[in-house]
């Protein structure tokens, strides 16, 4: 009886085996037949109830047949391991000669271009380059540039205020005056930064780019000032773009002046950019007021100077034909990847 129960059991466990694909699988066949409640493991109990002498060969064949079956699941488990261990190797190989994913290569955005641009030109000319601190004392962004409190000047400029005495820098004109109370004359320099106003609309943002140049030394004369904004007007536009210099005023400059280019659009005969008048303002400039210079420890019997500031995103706008300000600063890729 013990032969054929084994052979059975042997038999059916095969069975049972073949179409087994998982270690989870596997694990059911095992307890189906070795667990507490397993087909094999009740034959073992049930060998109690048999007479002394068939107990010793049923119970040693039914211990063959849980060998033959442990040794067959030992087999299968490591089976599906390797096959499971193939699988993965094959999914998760990395083909080299696959082509490599493609980034984009960036820009230089089209306000630094400009920006380079610009200052490439005043430093062949001999200007040396200067930086000042974004968040400002009242002091150097009005004060000391002869802009008293209660000057309606202060109202041209949307000032964001930190404190009573703190400023974001309306303009990088302060720059002028800082570094002149660090240096004595001859200075030469430009001092491009970015400068922060409370303006928002198609050709204002709260925060944009200036340059501000200063020289000061013992004979510089308003001639000088034309001759540099000339030649740099001429290099940034065209070497033949018509330039005036029209009266104008700043409390740090006297006199002061307003420079316009000819509409480089229309040629000078009218159109939308320039309003119908043939001609584009590009920036502010003048002779240093003897003011400021006071106010800094110089002696404007001794010395002369020529400052002058402008809009680095305007110039750009104008290089670029772009008619929102608003473009520079969402960095849609699309916009920028133009230029
Ligand atoms: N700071 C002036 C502004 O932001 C621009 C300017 C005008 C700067 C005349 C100068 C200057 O240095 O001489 O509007």
């Amino acid at each position: 009886m013990g032969g054929q129960k084994n052979s059975f059991l042997r038999e059916s466990f095969l069975n049972e085996l073949g179409p087994v694909v998982s270690v989870p699988e596997l694990e059911e066949l095992r307890v189906r037949y070795l667990g507490k409640k397993g087909l094999l493991t009740a034959e073992l109990k049930n060998l109690g109830g048999l007479p002394p002498d068939q107990r010793r060969t049923a119970g040693a064949a039914l211990n063959e047949t849980k060998e033959f079956i442990e040794h067959a699941l030992g087999q299968r488990k490591q089976e599906l391991k390797d096959l499971e261990l193939s699988r993965k190797l094959a999914s998760e190989g990395i083909d080299v000669t696959l082509p490599g994913s493609y980034v984009p290569p960036g820009r230089v955005h089209p306000v630094t271009q400009t920006l380079e641009e610009i200052t490439d030109v005043f430093v062949s000319m001999g200007f040396s380059v200067e930086e000042g601190p974004e968040v400002e004392l009242d002091y150097y962004n009005f004060e000391a540039l002869n802009i008293p409190k209660e000057h309606p000047a202060r109202e041209m400029q949307d000032t964001f205020y930190v404190s009573k005495d703190v400023v974001l820098r309306t303009h990088t004109s302060p720059v002028q005056v800082r570094v002149m109370q660090r240096k004595s004359p001859p200075l030469k320099f430009i001092a491009p930064g970015k400068v922060y106003r409370c303006d928002a609309d198609i050709s204002h943002t709260p925060m944009f780019h200036q340059i501000e140049g200063l020289m000061v030394g013992e004979d510089i004369t308003f001639s000088n000032l034309k001759s540099v904004l000339e030649t740099f007007l001429h290099r940034i536009f065209s070497p033949d773009v018509p330039v005036r210099f029209r009266p104008s005023y700043f409390p740090f400059t006297e006199p002061s002046a307003e420079v316009d280019i000819g509409c480089i659009f229309c040629k000078g005969t009218g159109c939308r950019t320039c309003k119908g008048s043939g001609w584009i303002e590009i920036l502010g400039a003048g002779m240093v007021n003897p003011h400021v210079f006071e106010m800094v420890g110089y002696d404007p019997k001794q010395y002369s100077g020529f400052a002058f500031g402008m809009g680095i995103e305007r110039i750009t706008m104008l290089k670029f034909s772009i008619d929102d300000i608003r473009l520079f600063f969402e960095n849609d890729i699309r916009f920028l990847g133009q230029f």
